[in-house]
């Protein structure tokens, strides 16, 4: 299967915070950022496998700024790795004041998706060629990531997470 460039799967998605999509403070429900969120990671590791996908994960994801009302929701979505029939997502989230114009971090995230194939079921993936510096950074860190989220999902033994042991105690011992 042909390898693919990350940036084949670059997403940006763009939300207006609308009264409908807001808590009592004003400010964006996480819950209506996070259903945007799977939206744009769906749609990045599609654009990778050429095949339907669905979300297999969600890592933790932290709140740093809240988004307002009437303000802009901008959501940049690209696929770090894929591994034989799931990829991983890094997706990126900042808040937009148009009247005073400027941009502010919201939260980042990283995302599961697998593909599956006409009968639903996993269906490998392209491999993925990182080029720039960041692309290479998040390329590096998805197998340990990825050993993380298997062992709190009860998919891998502590024993088998080879890099982590790495990380943790310089062996794969
Ligand atoms: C995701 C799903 C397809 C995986 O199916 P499965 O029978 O566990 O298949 P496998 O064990 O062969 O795993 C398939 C891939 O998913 C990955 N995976 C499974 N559970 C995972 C988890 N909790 N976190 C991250 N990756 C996971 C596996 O590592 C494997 O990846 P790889 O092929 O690249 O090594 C299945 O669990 C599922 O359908 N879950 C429900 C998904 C859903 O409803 N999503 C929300 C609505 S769209």
């Amino acid at each position: 299967m042909e390898e693919k460039r990350a940036a084949s799967s670059h997403t940006v998605m763009n939300e207006l915070v609308l009264p409908n999509d807001t808590n009592g403070f004003g400010n964006l429900m996480g819950g209506r950022l996070m259903y945007w969120m799977d939206i744009a990671a769906a749609m990045a590791s599609s654009k990778h496998c050429n095949a339907p996908s669905m979300t297999a994960s969600v890592d933790n994801i932290s709140f740093k700024n809240p988004i307002k009302l009437g303000n802009i929701v901008h959501i940049e979505a690209k696929v770090t790795r894929a591994f034989t029939t799931s990829m991983e997502i890094h997706i990126q989230v900042w808040g937009e004041d148009m009247l005073h114009q400027y941009k502010y971090e919201s939260n980042e995230a990283y995302f599961t998706f697998v593909a599956l194939d006409p009968h639903g079921k996993p269906r490998p993936v392209p491999k993925i060629i990182p080029e720039t510096e960041e692309e290479k950074r998040l390329y590096d860190g998805a197998l340990r990531r990825r050993q993380i989220r298997l062992i709190l999902g009860g998919k891998m033994s502590p024993a088998e997470a080879n890099e982590l042991k790495a990380l943790f105690f310089g062996t794969t011992i």
